[in-house]
């Protein structure tokens, strides 16, 4: 294979152009305002996976935003890698705080990218890390050499639970038919300390509405003697952790994956500061469950947070109202041994249980998904891990990620098979948040990795 080091050298200025053209569009999956965005960066995909070379590319449409396939099949008797990927982002609110325009991308240099990031949403959060696959493809292809059956399935609803992927898988099988999954969401340790995701939190969303009066009350006419729905809930969210920090919603922790002794001994070998963690989000003090390290907390421990919480008046100067409702959204991040459906249950009838009679409660589930995790004898572990060591000079770190791809744990039922998680991005990216950006080193890094991947896991199959 000719070094996928100097391709990259000699391509650079069109390898950023064209993730630039991606990055552009809009693709927000969560506001209808640009489904013909969405749309129109599906058909963006499948017009440059055609141009690549890439064999049956299609776009399904689904009852929400559409999935993009493509496929190189090369022999059947090599092992066949699917490369998922997602090409909706995050809606860019609040766009006051973006220092450049969300879809018009510039680069910048960081502290922690002297190299140069690009500043974009969806950069790293997936468009940057999903389209390094195309260009390893493209790579790949430039030699003549494809080491593996590969193909591609691009969808554009995972910010928004992905719920139009699952049939499609499910009706899908033997066009997807695997023998493992490869995917670049996930992030990585530093650029100096590369690892390989091993575990995914799984997700329980609810949102909770607490009705008090039937309508909004006067507060001094009525103050002092009505239960303030917005008071009662924000005792009762303050009553969902215990002074250790651990969640008291009834049964919460049953069943959880105790992990042992040597893999939490192996977890604290793997560099943290924790002074560089809190200078690098401004906070006076880290919280959480006691007993456990901030990487624990983030990684194989459950957590409950408050989304958001509103109610009653929020507008300009005073209003003086007892409201008559209040709502709060809440996640729970889950880990192995913990089922999204159950959790909801317990969450409901716990919450239930601890209101006063002074309200009445209602919660409405939202999406969820499975924890996943993945063992570092897997031989697609093995296949990544070369890899690292080839392209970073190092091994790299088997690492639980705290974030949630809930189709992970479903690709695993449904197509049996693993997947492996090549991620690149840096908690630092800013995922989901304003300037959202992605190394240029990270991007080059990942497109530099990927085809060692592939040549590795041939001869390791
Ligand atoms: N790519 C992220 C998940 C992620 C990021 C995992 C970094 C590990 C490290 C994904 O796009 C995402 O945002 N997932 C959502 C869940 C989804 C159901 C909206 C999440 O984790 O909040
Ligand atoms: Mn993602
Ligand atoms: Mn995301």
């Amino acid at each position: 294979m000719t070094d996928p080091k100097t391709f990259i050298e000699a391509n650079k200025e069109r390898l950023l152009d064209e993730l630039f053209s991606l990055l552009r569009i809009p693709s927000i999956s969560a506001d209808p305002a640009y489904n013909s965005d969405v749309a129109k960066c599906a058909e963006h995909i499948a017009e440059h996976m055609n141009s690549l070379g890439i064999d049956s590319v299609e776009i399904f449409p689904t009852a929400g935003h559409p999935i993009v396939y493509g496929e190189c099949l090369v022999e059947p008797d090599l092992p066949t890698v699917l490369v998922y990927g997602h090409y909706d982002v995050q809606p860019a609110d609040p766009i006051d705080l973006w220092d450049n325009d969300p879809f018009e991308p510039i680069i910048k240099t960081t502290k922690i990218h002297p190299e140069g990031a690009i500043f974009a949403r969806g950069a790293c959060d997936d468009k940057g890390q999903m389209f390094m696959h195309l260009k390893a493809f493209e790579i790949m292809k430039s030699n003549g050499e494809i080491p593996c059956n590969i193909k591609f399935m691009i969808e554009g609803e995972e910010e928004v639970g992905s719920s139009n992927l699952e049939p499609f898988v499910a009706s899908h099988k033997e066009k997807l038919a695997c023998d493992t999954i490869l995917i670049s969401d996930t992030g990585m340790i530093s650029n100096t300390t590369p690892s390989i995701t091993t575990g995914l939190r799984g997700l329980s969303y609810v949102e909770v509405e607490v009705t008090g009066p039937n309508r909004d009350l006067h507060s001094g006419l009525y103050g002092g003697a009505v239960a303030n729905p917005l008071n009662v809930l924000a005792k009762m969210v303050a009553s969902l952790h215990d002074d250790n920090g651990q969640i008291t919603v009834e049964g919460f922790y049953d069943g959880v994956e105790i992990v042992s002794t040597e893999e939490r001994a192996l977890m604290a070998k793997a560099p943290f500061s924790q002074e560089e963690f809190k200078e690098s989000i401004g906070i006076g003090d880290v919280w959480g469950e006691e007993g456990y390290s901030t990487p624990e907390r983030t990684s194989i421990r459950p957590t409950l947070d408050v989304n958001g919480m509103w109610g009653g008046y929020t507008g300009e100067g005073a209003k003086t109202v007892i409201p008559s409702k209040a709502y709060a959204k809440i996640s729970m991040r889950l880990v192995p041994g913990q089922n999204p459906e159950a959790i909801t249950e317990k969450f409901i009838k716990h919450f239930k249980a601890i209101a006063p009679d002074s309200v009445a409660i209602n919660v409405t589930p939202h999406h969820g998904g499975l924890p996943y995790v993945t063992h570092t004898t897997n031989p697609a572990y093995q296949a990544a891990s070369k890899a690292y060591q080839k392209t970073f000079g190092k091994a790299a770190l088997p690492v639980r990620s705290g974030g949630s791809i809930p189709i992970v744990a479903l690709f695993e039922q449904q197509l049996g098979a693993k997947s492996i998680l090549m991620g690149f991005g840096l908690d630092s990216d800013a995922i989901h948040s304003p300037n959202e950006h992605y190394g240029v080193f990270n991007y080059f890094k990942g497109i530099e990795t990927i085809p060692y991947f592939y040549e590795n896991y041939a001869k390791q199959k």
